[in-house]
């Protein structure tokens, strides 16, 4: 049986709930699963695949998600990897999937590593788990308040990475 890591990043949770989804997909279709954030800097030396994934900030990943793929990139292009963003933009529709999809071009370049897919995934906007400068941002933008997430697709997206992470 493959074992599978699923490391996230997350300010408010949102991408918590993503990743966890994601981990069960993975249980039910009969993987062994770990689920962690990033802060915990799992070791991804002992799996057999990796699914990692943020929130996003101004077109970023979070810092902590970003370090941990730094500090694993050698271990990391060694295996088969897949990311997932999870975002607002995303929610507008598909035309905006290429500009979400380039989140992570600056990661990639940096690290080396590179995914074999990314899914991309709305998030949400709960304005109350927001800091007051992010709330003024999301209200100065316009952004719809509301939970965007879309646990179906979410579990669509997983159960075909794992035909291209290799696992079986
Ligand atoms: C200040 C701020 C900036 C954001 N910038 C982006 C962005 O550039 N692109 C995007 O798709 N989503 C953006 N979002 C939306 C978040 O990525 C979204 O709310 C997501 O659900 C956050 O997940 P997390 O709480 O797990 O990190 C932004 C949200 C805030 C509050």
């Amino acid at each position: 049986m493959s074992s599978i890591l699923v490391v996230y990043g997350t300010k408010t949770g949102c991408t918590t709930s993503i990743a966890e989804h994601i981990g069960a997909t993975l249980v039910d279709a009969g993987w062994v699963v770990d689920v962690t954030a990033a802060e915990e800097k799992p070791d991804p030396s002992a799996y057999d695949a990796v699914i990692v994934g943020s929130g996003v900030r101004a077109g970023n990943w979070h810092g902590p998600v970003k370090s941990w793929v730094t500090t694993y990139a050698q271990t990391l292009k060694g295996m088969p990897t897949a990311f997932f963003t999870t975002g607002l933009t995303i929610a507008r529709g598909p035309e905006s999937a290429d500009e979400v999809r380039a989140y992570t071009d600056p990661l990639v370049e940096a690290t080396g590593v590179q995914p074999v897919d990314i899914g991309l995934f709305p998030g949400m906007n709960d304005l109350k788990k927001l800091s007051l400068p992010e709330r003024l941002i999301m209200k100065a933008m316009k952004v719809p308040e509301g939970d965007f997430r879309d646990m179906d697709a979410v579990a669509d997206w997983t159960r075909e990475v794992v035909g291209k992470l290799g696992a079986e």
